[in-house]
C-alpha cells in the first residue's frame, strides 16, 4: 500500500484495501501500521481499561458510562480525534459536557491517552473503532447534544471523493442520533470539501444552518498549530455548524 502525505493533515492510504468488504460500507480512512512511540503504547496500555469504550453491536448507555445524565451533562460525539489536542483541550475546557472521542489509529489513539492521563480530566471517552459503526449499532436515537468533525481526511482526489465522510447517508444517521437543537459542526481547510459539506448539510431537511454559509469558528474550538500557520500563509480554514430543528 503506498501512503500519500497530505500536508496539514494526516497521512491517509491509497485505494485498494478498503472498499465495502466486510464493513458493508465504504471506509472513511485506511488502517495502516503506524509507529507508536513507548509514551503512546505505555498510556494506551494504562488508560484504555479505564476510559477505552470497546465496540459492540448493542447500544451503550453514555449516561452510565459517563455517570451523569445527559440532562446534566450533555453528550458530544467526535469522529476523528487525530492525535487528540482539540479533543483533549475542548474537553477540558468544557468539564459540564461529556465526550466521546472516535478515532481508528492507535498512534492517535494513545496520544490522546496520554493527554487524559497527564490532564486528569475525566468527562472524555475513547472508542477505537470506525465511528460510523459506532453510530449505527451504540448509539441510541436523540441521545447526542452535539458532533464535532474537524478536519476530516480530504480525499482529495475526485475518485476517492466517496471516501469521505461528509455524505447524505452519515449525516442522516448524525441527525437521527441528535437530540432536536443538538448541531453537527465540521471544519475543514480544504475549500472543495467545505463546498460538498455545505451542500450536504444544506439539504438536510432537519438541519437548520446558523450561519448564513460558513460559520465564525466557534469559541471552543481552538486553533491548531497548522492551521494557525496555514492561516499565516492564507490558506482557508472553513467551519460549518447546522442545528437540529
Ligand atoms: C485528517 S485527521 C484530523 C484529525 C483531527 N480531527 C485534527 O483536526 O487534527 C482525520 C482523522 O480521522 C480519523 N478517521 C477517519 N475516518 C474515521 C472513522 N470512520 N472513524 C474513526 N476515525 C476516523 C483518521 O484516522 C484521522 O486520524
Amino acid at each position: 500500500m503506498s501512503e500519500q502525505k497530505i500536508e496539514g493533515t494526516c497521512i491517509a492510504g491509497e485505494e485498494g484495501v478498503y472498499t465495502a468488504g466486510r464493513a458493508g460500507h465504504i471506509r472513511s480512512f485506511v488502517l495502516r501500521q503506524g509507529r507508536v512511540s513507548n509514551a503512546q503504547q505505555r498510556y494506551y496500555e494504562d488508560m484504555m481499561p479505564k476510559i477505552g469504550i470497546p465496540y459492540a453491536a448493542a447500544r451503550l448507555d453514555l449516561d452510565a458510562v459517563f455517570g451523569r445524565s445527559s440532562d446534566i451533562a450533555p453528550k458530544i460525539f467526535e469522529i476523528g480525534c487525530g492525535m487528540g489536542e482539540t479533543s483533549y483541550a475542548i474537553a477540558a475546557a468544557n468539564p459540564q459536557n461529556d465526550y466521546l472521542g472516535l478515532e481508528v489509529h492507535t498512534p492517535g489513539v494513545g496520544s490522546l491517552c496520554k493527554l487524559v492521563a497527564e490532564g486528569g480530566i475525566t468527562n472524555l471517552r475513547i472508542c477505537q473503532h470506525d465511528a460510523v459503526e459506532v453510530l449505527r449499532d451504540m448509539i441510541g436515537p436523540e441521545t447526542l447534544s452535539g458532533v464535532h468533525i474537524f478536519f476530516p481526511d480530504p480525499w482529495p482526489k475526485a475518485r476517492h471523493h466517496k471516501r469521505r465522510l461528509i455524505q447524505p447517508p452519515l449525516v442522516a444517521t448524525l441527525v437521527a442520533k441528535l437530540k432536536p437543537g443538538g448541531y453537527i459542526h465540521c471544519a475543514t481547510d480544504w475549500e472543495n470539501y467545505a463546498e460538498q459539506m455545505l451542500a450536504v448539510l444544506s439539504a438536510e431537511p432537519a438541519l437548520q444552518n446558523t450561519a448564513a454559509d460558513y460559520a465564525p469558528r466557534p469559541e471552543y474550538r481552538p486553533l491548531t498549530k497548522f492551521e494557525q500557520r496555514g492561516l499565516r500563509l492564507g490558506h482557508g480554514v472553513w467551519d460549518l455548524v447546522f442545528r437540529k430543528k
